[in-house]
């Protein structure tokens, strides 16, 4: 399925132009995440004093809550390069030595996605990452030879929404290591303001409030309806953004008061309505809804867990009573509407 939903928290081709503006780049421009930014602010500055590089840092959480804006502010801060990549475009170990070996002293390397990194690149990674050097095997068969390169010292800043997908020497070789969790209202109410700000629109604090409220925690959401909430302010009123045009534009978009999309709704509805409530296994309900099993476990799964919408069992996934009573399967009074989890 084409992903081109509103709350998708995967980067759109829009949200690559828009968003670059808006992002921070500066620490103390960066909001939220309070206990993630004390420390990096720490480490920064202990490696400063210190003289030698930052310690490799594995960032992690679910997309859109700003992994590569912070690994950009880190580069920031210390006032070096970042060069970016993702797991999946390193192909092979030749690749990443060819990398390494372009690095100027103490820049930072990003790689996102990198649970995502081959077995046979990971390899040619722990000794980079250990003692900057990396082994590189020339020629084939019994005329192979290994060389032994020293490449220049690093920072290594990965991203991953799949923390536990990566393999235990390579997660141990991250110094410092960091969960993003999906940001509270009052921050995404103020990241709102900022952006609102440098693009130059008007949005009161409580259009602000309306629209944090409903951005699933994530600032990538939050900045993308706030593009469509003024589209949608500046054809039906005078562009303002107030609390009552963020609620009709948010409602026309069918976006309801959780933040909530249509496939969302289809989830909590499959699991429910076609598998009785659950549990169902991932691939099951992924066929069910015609989407991704990753788009489901990474995007969707992570929001509606936070809600308590869902519960994860070993058996598989199963809708709670929340997800019974948001989609209108449960009366106020408890009574279940159709077969279910709740009639034993
Ligand atoms: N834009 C996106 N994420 C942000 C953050 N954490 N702080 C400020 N602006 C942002």
């Amino acid at each position: 399925m084409q992903d081109d939903r509103l709350i998708s928290a995967k980067v759109l081709a829009e949200d690559d132009t828009a968003e670059t503006s808006v992002r921070p780049k500066r620490l103390e421009d960066y909001i939220g995440q309070n206990k993630v930014k004390e420390n990096i602010s720490i480490f920064i500055s202990a490696a400063r004093e210190r003289g030698s590089s930052l310690d490799h840092v594995l960032l992690s959480g679910p997309p859109g809550l700003g992994k590569t804006t912070l690994a950009t502010i880190i580069a920031n801060e210390i006032g070096k390069t970042i060069r970016k990549t993702s797991g999946p475009a390193i192909e092979r170990p030749g690749d990443l030595a060819a990398i390494l070996t372009n690095m100027e002293p103490g820049e930072v390397l990003f790689i996102d996605e990198i649970h995502r990194l081959n077995r046979a690149v990971e390899e040619i990674m722990y000794p980079a990452m250990e003692d900057f050097n990396i082994d590189i095997v020339i020629g084939k068969g019994p005329a192979a030879r290994t060389l032994c390169l020293d490449i220049p010292p690093f920072t290594l800043i990965g991203a991953t929404t799949r923390p536990g997908l990566l393999s235990s020497p390579l997660r141990d070789r991250f110094g410092i290591n960091h969960r993003l969790d999906f940001y509270e209202e009052n921050d995404l109410a103020e990241i709102l303001m900022r952006a609102a700000g440098i693009l130059g629109l008007e949005v009161d604090p409580a259009g602000a409030r309306e629209i944090a409220r409903r951005s699933r925690g994530t600032p990538r959401v939050a900045n993308r309806l706030l593009r469509r909430v003024s589209d949608y302010a500046l054809v039906k009123g005078d562009g303002s953004i107030s609390c009552s045009m963020a609620r009709l534009a948010l409602e026309k978009l069918e976006i309801d008061e959780f933040g909530l999309d249509n496939v969302d709704r289809m989830i909590l509805d499959a699991v429910i309505a076609k598998f009785g409530g659950g549990p169902v296994g991932l691939e099951t309900l992924a066929a069910a809804v015609s989407e991704e099993n990753d788009t489901i476990t990474d995007v969707y799964e992570p929001y509606l867990l936070k809600l308590g919408f869902i519960q994860k069992t070993p058996r598989g996934r199963i809708a709670t009573e929340h997800a019974y009573r948001h989609l209108g399967y449960m009366a106020a009074g408890g009574s279940v509407k159709i077969s279910g989890l709740f009639d034993e």
